[in-house]
């Protein structure tokens, strides 16, 4: 696994975390989300997340978007220092240099399509580039379905306005938590060729989560993540040899929880909510 810290020194990084610590609740409800993770995104390649349910994926993602505050540890995009800025230069940083796709599309239900795919631009006044706005609205065919409200439109069409949002404001970097997560395959593989081409053409930077090998294999490199930790990550890997190393990622926590004193019946169980 490569160091956080001498990475950042020989790469430019769109973003990072240095010990990032997320812990939700305290006493006996309390949960660590994030453990300490050290990461850098490299600016303009596709990095993929993955990871069991729970392992603190949408947590990092919200808290290196400025969507939430690390409890220890620091999150920038490019630079800026997270911690460092009052929460109307977070409003600004927000708007203006990153872009989120959320896990359950969020979008305006009184505005259409276009309105939406606009809207932080509109608010940030800022002109959007016409042609790369249309190129994006093609790609993920939306051509048809510009004037329709959210309720007049599919979960997967929902989704590719929420993905056309994104990208629509070329921003610094993209983060993007299960974009593809209730696309059919076809719509989901249009979006994911999006994006690579986004990154390829464009330079654009993404950050995607995903429970898909097949949507992690079109990015540069894929990451893991359990229990708010990090526990590897691999370059250019093919759909098969991230299912592969999944499965030693499981091998490895089956180890570690019988070694803390687990019984079968209760490593099985918790094998099969991994597997949920
Ligand atoms: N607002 C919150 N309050 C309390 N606990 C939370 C909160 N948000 C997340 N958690 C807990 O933090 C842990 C990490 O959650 P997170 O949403 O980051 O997981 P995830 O890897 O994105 O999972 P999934 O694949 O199911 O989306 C989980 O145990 C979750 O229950
Ligand atoms: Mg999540």
């Amino acid at each position: 696994m490569s160091d956080a810290s001498t990475l950042a020194t020989d790469i430019m990084a769109a973003a990072r975390a240095v010990g990032a610590v997320k812990i939700y609740g305290s006493g006996e409800t309390e949960v660590r989300a994030l453990a300490g993770v050290d990461i850098t995104f490299e600016q303009g390649k596709f990095t993929a997340i993955m990871g069991p349910s729970g392992s603190g994926k949408s947590t990092l993602m919200h808290c290196m978007a400025a969507l939430d505050n690390l409890t220890e540890g620091q999150a920038y995009i490019g630079d800026t220092d997270l911690s460092t800025l009052t929460d109307k230069e977070l409003t600004m940083l927000r708007r203006d240099r990153v872009g989120f796709i959320f896990q359950a599309f969020n979008l305006v239900p009184t505005l259409n399509a276009i309105e939406n795919i606009t809207l932080p631009m509109d608010l940030a006044k800022r002109q959007p580039d016409q042609e790369w706005v249309d190129n994006v609205i093609a790609t993920v065919g939306l051509s048809d379905r510009l004037t329709h409200r959210p309720n007049e439109l599919s979960g997967g069409q929902q989704q590719r306005v929420a993905v056309s949002r994104a990208l629509a404001s070329q921003p610094e970097i993209i983060f993007a938590d299960e974009p593809t997560g209730n696309l059919d395959s076809r719509s989901g593989n249009d979006v994911l060729k999006f994006m690579r081409d986004a990154v390829d053409d464009l330079g654009q930077t993404i950050v995607m989560v995903t429970h898909d090998a097949k949507a992690a294999s079109y990015a540069d490199r894929t990451v893991f993540l359990a229990d708010g930790l990090l526990q590897g990550e691999m370059l250019n890997p093919t759909a098969e040899q991230i299912l592969d190393y999944m499965k030693i990622l499981q091998v490895g926590q089956f180890v570690r929880a019988i070694q803390e004193g687990a019984t079968m019946e209760e490593v099985l169980e918790y094998m099969k909510d991994l597997d949920d």
